[in-house]
């Protein structure tokens, strides 16, 4: 039974990193290649619900997620131990994303203020993919600009890597032509963690305040 429960994890670990191999073959020009991983498992037999509105559920058990160590904005040390005991909507990205970013964490700005009281039991964290350039005072200032509650975290470059290697999050530097600086091309899911840290929902990029809320509310039980 073990064996075949390691097996059926390594299956759909070979599964997801195929699924993020044929996304960034088939993705539309302009497309998020998180997008076209979304529309791909879809696709996958067993991978779930087509990622219409309201994200992907994720059965219990999955193994996306799991243990994190990282630098909150206050420059603590902290762990995924931290945030237990709460629901949790994870966003992985940059402060220096132009659109992608603060469209998303607008996005949950507007449900942490949909869920009104419940917000307090919600854990809402920004994980940045660019700790070089994101130090914890730089995040400070940025998850301000979008709602008090939000976190943001950061660490060193293999602490982020662990990190976005759990969530099978895509990040790579990219400089645009003419462009004198480096951006980030990276996957954008919001992740919807319930209070024993497993993830939920996996919500695509674009996905409403409501439908944030809702899965977050789904989360808390
Ligand atoms: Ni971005």
């Amino acid at each position: 039974m073990v064996r075949a429960l390691r097996l059926l994890a390594v299956l759909l670990i070979v599964l997801l990193a195929a699924g993020w191999g044929a996304a960034a073959l088939v993705r539309a020009p302009g497309e998020e290649l998180g997008t076209a991983f979304a529309r791909l498992l879809g696709r996958v037999p067993g991978g779930g619900a087509p990622p219409a509105a309201g994200g992907i559920a994720l059965p219990p058990g999955s193994n996306i997620g799991g243990a994190f160590a990282l630098v909150d904005h206050t420059g603590r040390a902290v762990t995924d131990r931290d945030y237990r005991g709460r629901a949790a909507v994870l966003f992985f990205g940059f402060t220096f994303c132009p659109d992608v970013c603060p469209t998303e964490l607008g996005n949950v700005a507007a449900a942490l203020d949909l869920l009104g009281a419940d917000a307090a039991r919600v854990a809402p964290l920004f994980v940045t993919i660019d700790p070089e350039r994101d130090t914890s005072a730089k995040l400070a200032d940025y998850v301000a600009l979008f709602h008090p509650a939000i976190i943001g975290l950061t660490g060193s470059p293999e602490q982020v890597a662990a990190t976005a290697r759990a969530y099978r999050v895509y990040y790579a530097k990219a400089t645009p032509p003419g462009a004198s600086d480096y951006v980030m091309d990276h996957s954008a899911f919001t992740y919807v963690l319930g209070p024993d840290g497993g993830v939920r929902t996996l919500l695509r990029p674009g996905a409403s305040p409501e439908d944030i809320a809702r899965a977050l509310r789904a989360a808390l039980g």
